[in-house]
């Protein structure tokens, strides 16, 4: 068993995350214990009420039943991927965990959304709601309670990261607006959001040791990411702030460590960064099977156990029986039992939720028939569970909108949008179907036909999949265009003999796909293995435009790819990035195309070569069979931070992205605020409440009676016999509290209050967000198009920041000849760093400069800011 508590030791300097060689003797990063776990505010902004309905049932509740809703029942046990105990007595069904970021996952009749990363390319507050929305009202009506999602681990520190689609950007301003923007959606359909994975889970490759020994290495503990206090504030927390300040309901922890000590059971992580100096309210659940002990993760800030068992179907469980048992000897208070399940029912009630009142789960995870056991891996309880309800209302116009949105205009010569073309070839697998349907492969594990989604748990079935081939042809004929498509990347005869002839508009459709770890596709194990394209898409782009003067080359892909070789064809006219579009994909390209939608702005930097990015994936293990250790040495320079930084030329900059017009900025403005000085907080938080007395008699915890329907490797917070140790039938069992537990960890007295946070505040100190200064610029329209223009706006914070980091944005509708203002207000938060020394931010005295421009590199208009 690994103790929460990580030995003080120096950490480690100068190896770089993707330096192969081993690494003997170093001296592992650490992580200080910060104890107790902050228990819950009764007067934290938008939490009261919550709170209040909270109490009144937690109050009522056993010890039993408070153990039963804070440990899953077991992974197949019931019929959603992550179910806890249910509390009979008071009406209260069995709540339910369902992923994913893109959609209800595991059944049938709902919506296959955008990629979180798609979406993020709007750069629109109003579509990022709108989807988010759409996806909470379908998880409603399926009759889950939390959605799991949306996603800011991975942020996006390596392009080959398998899982940066599911999330948004790896700018943390983009993400975090991105993601508060989908909690407030999500939350408003009324199901519990989870911000995920909370936190440094930027890679796929040993993220679970089991996996890593299924691809051939055999590591005994986890990857480490290794961060350092500034850029944990400045990058990979940033955008967490901005979920708990949209008051999300969960936060699940990731599988990886965090300085050698795992995420759901580092104290520093979720008792002092996560509840304590963000000020988060809600839940914290584990990812499934990231549990890795009983009392100590109970401790440090975990409090729901995801699903419940210590591995898959063991049938055994770090809680269910051996926290009731830890509550009984003591080494477990009870208020932090109470904690978690008021943490649980106030996420419940904060989104409408009622006890007695809950929407049945009418599908099943395991199985797409109408009838099966319910109990999926005991086979057990033959019923209807599969019901088949059509959640999908019209979603399909949002996220046909969003992914046409979201599709960035790279490069366009004059070819688009498309006017009447007279003869459109469409060519590539990646414009057509899988022959085997949408959903053939598991959990969208292959790469067959147009990518739309990539694969893992972040995916959901597709309801239909209009493909680039069925979209485009359908809109070309309503031109009376000659259509003609060869879907396949190999068939040079036919391809050519077609892109060749006069007046041919090739379009060729290209893809690289990832995704989660625990599926290997053509060599990937969920990171891509290389940034080029699959499936021989560079030749067959470069083979096209050889022969056809007028190639339009769309990429679907899981983050950025390399051109270097043939963007800057004079053939190749234009290219756009259509992302992972979701069900809607054909009509959304189409749209954008023809120029009936204004396109998007990238969300990431286009470099020229995979080592200008700076960082890569750790493929192989560098700490012999012990944790691979990950340094995030760059700090906060990934992304356009590190290019800028590198001063190394690119392909297309972070924000970049083409129009069917043209804009004119001028009239810079800043007005200064008058914001007051900042003060930390300070006071102390009252002491934790227990919530009910317990029996401390072991008889009275046993299973209810010989008749209990005892389920098959089912998890229950019940003891099956009065001797604690026999029950737990844990090795260690006995220790005394004393030594296995950390000094403070048990301590329910009132808690200093930290500088950083805000008092009954959720998202930090309220003064980070006094405005300090109101920046507007004019935008005008100087074509003769309506159309869209994403203005950004960069600030300079000088000294060793980075050249520029994105502080704002907006999406402005404007009609030729038209100018609308650009308007962002500057808070304290936009101004600051994060001091380590001082454990606050602050506004330091570099000359700070603000920039608005209409990408990363082209900042046209600049101020320095007084
Ligand atoms: C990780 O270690 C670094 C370097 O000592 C430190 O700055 C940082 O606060 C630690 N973070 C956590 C979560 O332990
Ligand atoms: C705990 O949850 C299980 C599964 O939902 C249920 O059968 C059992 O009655 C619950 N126990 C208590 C004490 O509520
Ligand atoms: C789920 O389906 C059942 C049976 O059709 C229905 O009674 C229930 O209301 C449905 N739940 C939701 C949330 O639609
Ligand atoms: C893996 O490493 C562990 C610890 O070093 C060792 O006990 C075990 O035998 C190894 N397993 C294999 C298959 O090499
Ligand atoms: C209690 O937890 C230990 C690991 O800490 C595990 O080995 C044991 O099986 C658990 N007991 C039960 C009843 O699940
Ligand atoms: C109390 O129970 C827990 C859970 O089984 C166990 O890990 C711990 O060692 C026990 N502590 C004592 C003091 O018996
Ligand atoms: C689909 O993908 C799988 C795995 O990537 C591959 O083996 C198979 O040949 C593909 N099938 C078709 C019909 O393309
Ligand atoms: C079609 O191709 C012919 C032959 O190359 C050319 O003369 C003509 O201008 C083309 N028409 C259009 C509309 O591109
Ligand atoms: C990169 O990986 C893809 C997918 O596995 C593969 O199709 C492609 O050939 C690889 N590229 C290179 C240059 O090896
Ligand atoms: C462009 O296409 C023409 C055929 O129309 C071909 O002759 C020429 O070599 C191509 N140019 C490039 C740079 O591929
Ligand atoms: C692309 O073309 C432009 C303009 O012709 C040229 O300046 C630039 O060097 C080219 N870039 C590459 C990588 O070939």
């Amino acid at each position: 068993m690994k103790s929460a508590v990580a030995l003080a030791v120096l950490a480690s300097s100068g190896i770089t995350a993707a330096a192969p060689e081993k690494l003997h003797k170093r001296a592992l990063a650490s992580s200080a214990p910060f104890y107790p776990s902050p228990w819950m505010d009764p007067d934290a902004a938008g939490w009261q009420d919550a709170y209040a309905k909270a109490k009144e049932f937690v109050s009522q509740l056993t010890l039993l039943e408070k153990v039963n809703l804070t440990t899953g029942t077991g992974w197949e046990s019931e019929q959603c991927v992550g179910t806890v105990g249910a509390i009979p007595r008071l009406g209260l069904s069995a709540l339910c965990m369902q992923d994913s970021p893109v959609g209800v996952r595991g059944t049938d009749y709902n919506s296959v959304f955008p990629s979180g990363q798609l979406t993020a390319a709007t750069f629109d507050r109003s579509l990022l709601y709108k989807r988010g929305l759409g996806m909470g009202q379908e998880a409603k009506g399926k009759g889950v309670t939390v959605l799991l999602g949306p996603v800011a681990g991975p942020l996006g520190r390596m392009p080959e990261g398998g899982r940066n689609w599911e999330g948004f950007s790896p700018d943390p301003v983009l993400t975090g607006i991105a993601i508060a923007e989908t909690i407030k959606g999500v939350q408003d359909g009324g199901v519990v959001a989870c911000a995920k994975h909370f936190i440094g889970n930027e890679q796929e490759h040993f993220r679970q040791t089991g996996e890593a020994q299924g691809y051939g290495f055999n590591i005994t503990e986890t990857l480490s990411s290794n961060i350092d206090d500034k850029t944990m504030h400045e990058l990979y927390l940033w955008p967490f702030v901005d979920a708990v300040r949209a008051g999300v309901g969960s936060v699940m922890c990731s599988y990886q460590q965090l300085n050698n000590s795992y995420s759901c059971q580092n104290s520093k992580l979720l008792n002092e960064l996560l509840k304590g100096e963000l000020g988060f309210q809600g839940f914290v659940m584990s990812d499934w099977q990231a549990q890795h002990t009983g009392a100590a993760s109970a401790v440090a800030g975990l409090d729901m156990s995801m699903p419940g068992d210590t591995v898959f179907n063991s049938g055994r469980s770090y809680w269910g029986t051996n926290l009731t048992a830890a509550v009984l000897n003591g080494t477990v208070p009870l208020w932090r039992v109470d904690d978690m399940a008021m943490r649980i029912m106030a996420a419940f009630f904060k989104v409408g939720m009622e006890v007695g009142k809950q929407e049945p789960i009418n599908f099943s995870f395991w199985t797409s028939a109408t009838f099966g056991f319910r109990n999926w891996v005991a086979q057990k309880n033959v019923e209807m569970i599969n019901h088949h309800v059509d959640v999908r209302a019209e979603h399909a116009l949002t996220i046909r909108e969003v992914a046409a949105k979201g599709t960035v205009l790279l490069k366009n010569t004059g070819a688009l949008p498309l006017k009447k073309p007279k003869f459109l070839v469409v060519v590539g697998e990646d414009a057509g179907g899988n022959p085997f349907g949408p959903n053939a492969c598991s959990d969208r594990g292959c790469d067959n036909g147009t990518l739309a989604m990539g694969w893992g748990s972040g995916t959901a079935n597709f309801p239909y999949l209009v493909t680039p081939d069925a979209g485009i042809q359908a809109r070309a004929l309503q031109d009376g265009s000659r259509y003609e498509s060869v879907l396949s990347n190999y068939a040079w005869t036919q391809t050519s003999a077609l892109v060749s002839q006069a007046n041919a508009t090739a379009i060729v459709f290209v893809n690289a796909d990832s995704g989660e770890g625990y599926i290997n596709v053509d060599g990937n194990e969920g990171d891509r293995k290389n940034l080029t394209l699959w499936k021989n898409g560079d030749d067959l782009i470069k083979n096209v435009s050889s022969i056809c003067p007028n190639t339009i080359v769309v990429i679907h892909s899981t983050g950025p790819v390399l051109v270097t070789d043939w963007y800057n064809s004079t053939n190749i006219t234009a290219i756009l990035w259509a992302g992972l579009p979701g069900q809607e994909s054909g009509n959304s390209i189409a749209d954008v195309l023809y120029g009936a939608v204004s396109p998007g702005r990238t969300p990431f930097t286009w470099g020229a070569t995979r080592e200008s990015y700076g960082t890569d994936v750790l493929y192989e293990p560098n700490n012999g069979n012990d944790a691979p250790q990950q340094d995030f040495s760059e700090g906060v320079f990934i992304d356009y931070r590190h290019f800028d930084k590198a001063n190394s030329s690119l392909i297309w900059e972070f924000g970049h992205g083409l129009s069917y017009t043209t804009f004119k900025y001028s009239n810079l403005q800043v007005a200064k605020s008058q914001a007051g000085p900042y003060t930390p907080t300070t006071g102390q938080t009252a002491p934790a409440p227990t919530l009910g007395n317990f029996s401390t008699d072991p008889n009275d915890y046993l299973f209810p009676n010989a008749s209990f329907p005892y389920i098959f490797e089912y998890i229950y917070p019940y003891l099956n016999v009065s001797d604690l140790k026999k029950a737990t039938d844990d090795a260690d069992y006995g220790k005394s509290a004393k030594d296995f537990l950390p000094p403070g960890a048990t301590d329910g007295s009132a808690q200093p209050l930290i500088k950083a946070s805000g008092k009954s505040s959720p998202g930090g100190n309220p003064q980070l967000y006094d405005v300090m200064y109101t920046v507007t610029a004019d935008i005008q329209n100087t074509g003769s198009v309506a159309g869209d223009e994403i203005p950004q706006l960069y600030v300079s914070l000088g000294g060793d920041n980075p050249k520029v980091v994105l502080r704002g944005f907006d999406r402005l509708s404007i009609q030729p000849g038209d100018t609308q203002q650009f308007k962002v207000d500057l808070t304290r938060r936009d101004l600051s760093n994060w001091d380590p020394a001082t454990q606050d931010w602050v506004v330091n005295d570099n000359q700070k400069t603000v920039f608005v421009g209409s990408s990363s590199r082209k900042l046209l208009l600049n101020a320095a800011l007084q």
